[in-house]
């Protein structure tokens, strides 16, 4: 099956500190560099590179050409990118000693998708395709809308978080797709457990932690039935910047080529384990052979 992503895509520009710059600090960096990142981006890459074949819908300005042929480079359909007069969206991230990650995202291009273009990219996909956004976009519920009147699949990415946009979406999707803290904010609007969260499908990346992933066990949509978990790996941390997106690339990738729950985790979180240990958000994104490598060398999760 084939994966549709309408997402964002961003200029990285990454700064390497001890700690987070502090009100009124100023700071001298030890390291700059620029690269490709955007949640949509990062998702689209892990998605190319765990194997499934990705249509990428977006919006670059004309600073982002090079962006298109990196998504290109991996394989994916990049023609429902727009080139649109705004700049394309920014990241300014600040990455300190422990490898965590302070990022402001200045949406530029990223706003300016059309729902013409959302439309006629949803129109196309074939049944049992993926559907996959975030909201680091415009029109996210007129894209969940759109995808629920087709015979599809819908994965949303709820990052960032924000909870006007994330609740009236979540009728429309049959996999969500959240951090711990996102989880915890969701929650609270459902009686403060995550199993409250209605959805069919829920899967939390928690850090250092792992992630769970849970499915409805009733037509009420709670999740709080069958909970898979995973450990995440030992590994020394460089950057965790696009962590979440490399987990979530490989995960949805691994389910639709028909593997198991548990497989998917485990491939997932290999994955987010070796882009962890590398500088950068998408550049960082392993290959499957390198996720496949990994698990031979680490059986122990
Ligand atoms: O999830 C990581 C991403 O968030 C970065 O690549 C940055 O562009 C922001 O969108």
């Amino acid at each position: 099956m084939a994966i549709t992503n309408i997402g964002s895509i961003n200029i990285d520009n990454v700064y390497r500190v001890d700690d987070f710059a502090a009100p009124g600090e100023t700071l001298l960096v030890s390291d700059y560099a620029r690269g490709l990142g955007g949640k949509g981006a990062n998702q689209s890459i892990a998605l190319a590179k765990a194997g499934s074949q990705v249509f990428h819908i977006g919006a670059i300005g004309p600073d982002g050409e090079w962006t298109r042929e990196a998504l290109q480079e991996v394989g994916i359909h990049t023609q429902g990118i727009r080139l649109v007069q705004e700049s394309t969206g920014h990241a300014v991230i600040q990455v300190n000693s422990a490898g965590e990650n302070s990022i402001l995202v200045c949406s530029g291009a990223n706003i300016t998708l059309t729902q013409d273009q959302c439309r006629e990219a949803i129109m196309v996909m074939g049944d049992d395709d993926w559907l996959l956004f975030q909201n680091e976009t415009n029109l996210t519920r007129e894209i969940a809308e759109a995808g629920r009147a087709q015979p599809i699949k819908i994965c949303y990415s709820a990052a960032p978080f924000i909870a006007e946009l994330v609740l009236p979406v979540l009728p429309y999707i049959d996999l969500l797709v959240v951090n711990e803290l996102e989880a915890a904010s969701l929650a609270a609007h459902f009686g403060g457990q995550e199993g409250g969260i209605p959805v069919p499908a829920l899967l939390v990346t928690r850090g250092g932690k792992g992630a769970t992933y849970s499915v409805c066990e009733s037509p009420g949509h709670e999740n709080a039935g069958n909970v898979l978990s995973v450990p995440s790996f030992d590994v020394s941390v460089i950057d965790t910047t696009g962590a979440g997106d490399t987990f979530l690339g490989y995960f949805l990738s691994s389910l639709d080529t028909g593997l198991d729950a548990m497989t998917s985790l485990q491939r997932a979180s290999a994955a987010a384990a070796i882009q962890v240990s590398r500088p950068g958000a998408a550049d960082a994104i392993p290959t499957s052979a390198e996720v496949s490598e990994f698990l031979a060398r680490n059986p122990t999760i």
